[in-house]
């Protein structure tokens, strides 16, 4: 039984305000999404890795991969415009070999292996896994200015990745998405529509997706001083 992962990066970057996508901004000296990449190649438990990325530059992160000496267990394809058209786009390159399908963002380089084993056990059992951290703030729906609930907190978990499925249910799921034009933010709630019960394990809080400007001074100090 093998297992894939899919990395969506094909994201544009536009809150970050940089004139390059944020998965390529360079911590020490390297690319977030080589982070990243790094941190999956790894994993023992993954056979291989499909990485979704900006049409025009799927040859630069062909070199990037290469340039970590895993130019043969990366697969390079071009993304869409939503994160699930991105998904859906690295699904398709899969291999037929593949029954698992470990999904990480191409933007959290911090995910320690623990997390991805973690998640990757829960999924084996269930078929479907996810990790959160449970909200430590206070949660409120508002709109407009003013506040209209508040919501009891320890039901409330933030998402991160990575999400881990059996891939017949993740390929069911975005078929469905596709002919019934769902959209979503994560896989599993794709999955989520299936009736499909999907496990959730303990996320990590320096899990972030780095998306602001502030994002990356986090992920610089902790890149510096984590375990590798
Ligand atoms: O946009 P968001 O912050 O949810 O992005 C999470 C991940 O999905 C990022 O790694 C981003 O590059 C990726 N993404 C993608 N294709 C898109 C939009 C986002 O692969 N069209």
């Amino acid at each position: 039984e093998q297992t894939f992962a899919v990395v969506p990066a094909a994201g544009s970057g536009v809150r970050m305000g940089l004139n390059h996508p944020k998965q390529f901004h360079l911590l020490h000296g390297k690319p977030i999404l080589a982070w990243t990449l790094e941190r999956l190649l790894a994993l023992p438990f993954v056979h291989g890795i499909v990485a979704v990325v900006p049409e025009n530059a799927v040859g630069f992160v062909a070199a990037l991969a290469s340039s970590l000496g895993a130019g043969a267990s990366v697969t390079v394809v071009a993304g869409g415009a939503r994160r699930q058209d991105s998904v859906r786009a690295g699904l398709r390159a899969l291999p037929d070999t593949c029954q698992w399908v470990v999904i990480h963002d191409g933007v959290r380089p911090m995910a320690s292996p623990e997390l991805f084993y973690r998640t990757y056990e829960a999924a084996r059992q269930s078929g479907a896994a996810i990790c959160a951290c449970l909200a430590q703030d206070t949660v409120k729906m508002a709109d407009s200015g003013w506040v209209q609930a508040t919501v009891p907190r320890d039901r409330v978990w933030l998402v991160q990745t990575p999400q881990v499925f059996r891939r017949d249910l993740l390929e069911r799921a975005f078929h469905l998405a596709q002919a019934f034009e769902w959209n979503a933010t994560d896989d599993a709630s794709l999955v989520e529509r299936l009736g499909v019960r999907v496990a959730v394990v303990e996320g990590e809080k320096f899990n972030i997706k780095i998306t602001t400007p502030e994002d990356l001074l986090w992920a610089s100090w902790y890149l510096e001083h984590s375990p590798k």
